[in-house]
């Protein structure tokens, strides 16, 4: 049995990672076009690498919670795949095996003109820090209005789900939202989320309108008797 995880801010909140469209969230008090796209990054590199910058260090504050847990508890018993739209490590330091990064990873970098060219980085990144052969590095994000090299991988790994469960997105970003019409016809669809948006409509889909902490291990403990 194959249960794919497809997460948002929202797993993340409940550990003290501000999510992006809440009334709190990150887009309230920053504007994309400042932060999160190749034209900010061309015009004020500095106020990128800044905003970048604060959310890694941030990870260094938070641990993960026990929605991350409940996901990671599961691998014993299933084959687990998580697919997440969040930048942060906590499905991994929850000890996911499997973790696909749609959106890329604040603990990564890679160079502006060799984009294979990525690396761990820890501490901040700053103007003049450079790849191998020279060029400037830039944080290992997609940004809006780049493509998502993850997404066809993202798409077969949903397609072969037989439980898909979607956990604390606003699903408004594409193309990452449209991962959920790519389970195959008659795949249970969890959506876990306090807020969910009200537009999602699929025939197999359970909305669960819980903060995730609390309904995730709930359904874990569901799965596990389903399974028998
Ligand atoms: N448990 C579960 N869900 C929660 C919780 C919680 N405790 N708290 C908030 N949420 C939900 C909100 O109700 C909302 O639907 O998390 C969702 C967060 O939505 P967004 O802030 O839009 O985050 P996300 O959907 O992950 O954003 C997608 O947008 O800016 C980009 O690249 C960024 O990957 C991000 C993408």
């Amino acid at each position: 049995m194959n249960i794919v995880f497809f997460t948002g801010a929202g797993i993340s909140a409940e550990s003290g990672v501000r999510t992006f469209r809440d009334s709190d969230g990150l887009w309230h008090n920053y504007r994309i076009e400042d932060v999160a796209t190749p034209e900010a990054w061309h015009r004020h590199p500095e106020r990128v690498l800044d905003f970048y910058n604060q959310r890694r260090r941030q990870l260094y504050e938070v641990e993960p919670n026990t929605a991350h847990q409940a996901i990671s508890a599961l691998q014993e018993h299933f084959e687990v795949q998580v697919i997440t739209q969040n930048v942060d490590d906590l499905h991994e330091r929850a000890g996911n095996r499997r973790v696909l990064h749609l959106h890329g990873e604040l603990r990564k970098v890679r160079s502006v003109e060799h984009p294979e060219l990525v690396y761990p980085w820890e501490g901040n990144l700053h103007l003049g820090d450079t790849c191998e052969r020279g060029a400037q590095l830039r944080p290992h994000i997609v940004w809006f209005g780049e493509a998502v090299p993850l997404m066809k991988e993202a798409e077969d790994l949903t397609r072969r789900a037989d439980i898909l469960v979607v956990v604390g997105t606003s699903l408004q970003v594409y193309p990452a939202a449209g991962l959920l019409h790519c389970a195959a016809p008659g795949t249970p669809v969890y959506y876990i989320d306090p807020n969910p948006n009200a537009q999602t409509c699929l025939s197999n889909l359970t909305v669960i309108t819980k903060p995730a902490s609390e309904a995730l291990p709930i359904l874990a403990n569901k799965l596990l008797e389903q399974r028998g």
